[in-house]
């Protein structure tokens, strides 16, 4: 009786006890050839976005790892193909940064069956069956958004209000923008000087920012003192809309956003911009030791958290030159 090389490693898995091993991860070590990573971005909507694209193709390179890119548009149906394509074409192991939060399992329990380990980074999922990836490594967004909220508290806490917010959310259904929203509610929700009188998705873009900022100012004009953007690239949109409107964002309107980008240091350094909750995009170099483990068949955590900070305005001209994305 022939056996193929494919039954015979698969063979070989078992007699080792390897329970935790993939077949295609086992493959690739018994193999040592190069592991292949499938990776299906989110789009290229934000500064942030294109730092975290920049940070997987050059971790994937320095860790000599195959990557097969894909970027979704900001479309979770185009991640779904991304993902079958990749199971599909048998990679070691698959990553990918969830658009939404809802709707994975069909295409994860597809990943499952064709016994192809998935990571997430950046974005988490909403799923029961926590067995359908093997870890999640990036930011915590709830805490992002205490952060936000905190600094908010501290600002305004010799200031008897109202303080009304203006809030431009992230794309709808995802994680960050969930979150950001979340952290921030936590932490006012008591303080009834605290409004929100306006909230809308400016989807994570510039151009998406500052048309939702133009229609709030349309609306609310000068009762808006805060805005709460979900990133730098909507906060940056909101500054033009309210400059051309001959508002003084950092000044008669607060300005609180997330990222850290150079783009938000440099609104801040410019006095446009109060705070940046910072939100790491540089995820490559953990990814890749990530999958490197997974092939191994080394235990992951559950999760991987990003260590990140919060910068106030006076600190971001002596920090630009420091920042790396
Ligand atoms: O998921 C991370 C978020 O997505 C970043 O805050 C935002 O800029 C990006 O588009």
């Amino acid at each position: 009786m022939t056996i193929s090389r494919r039954t015979a490693l698969r063979v070989i898995a078992a007699c080792v006890g390897a329970s935790t091993l993939t077949l295609a991860a086992f493959s690739a070590q018994a193999q040592d050839r190069k592991i292949t990573l499938g990776f299906a971005q989110v789009g290229a909507e934000s500064a942030w976005r294109t730092a975290n694209t920049e940070s997987v193709k050059s971790a994937a390179a320095d860790a000599k790892i195959n990557l097969k890119f894909s970027d979704a548009q900001q479309k979770q149906e185009n991640q779904i193909k991304a993902i079958r394509s990749y199971i599909a074409q048998k990679v070691d192991v698959i990553a990918f940064s969830p658009v939404v939060e809802s709707g994975w399992e069909p295409v994860l329990l597809e990943a499952k069956a064709a016994k192809i380990p998935v990571i997430l980074t950046d974005r988490n999922i909403d799923v029961k069956d926590k067995s359908l990836y093997v870890t999640m490594i990036g930011s915590d967004f709830m805490e992002e958004g205490r952060r936000g909220g905190r600094w908010i508290e501290d600002h305004y806490k010799n200031d008897k209000g109202p303080v009304n917010i203006a809030e431009l959310q992230g794309t709808v259904g995802s994680a960050p923008a969930n979150d950001r929203h979340s952290g921030l509610i936590e932490v006012i929700k008591n303080d009834p000087k605290f409004k929100i009188i306006a909230s809308q998705s400016g989807d994570f873009t510039l151009a998406g920012g500052k048309q939702v900022m133009e229609a709030f100012i349309k609306t609310y004009g000068n009762k808006i003192n805060l805005v709460y953007a979900h990133n730098d690239d909507m906060a940056l949109g909101a500054i033009q809309a309210m400059e051309e409107a001959g508002m003084h964002p950092g000044k008669d309107v607060t300005v609180v956003s997330f990222d850290a980008t150079k783009g938000g240091f440099q609104a801040m350094a410019a006095g446009k911009m109060n705070v940046d909750v910072e939100c790491s995009p540089l995820l490559g170099p953990q990814l890749m030791s990530a999958v490197k483990d997974v092939v191994a068949g080394k235990p992951l955590p559950k999760r991987i958290l990003t260590e990140e900070t919060v910068f106030p305005m006076s600190v971001a001209a002596q920090t630009l030159p420091t920042r790396k994305y």
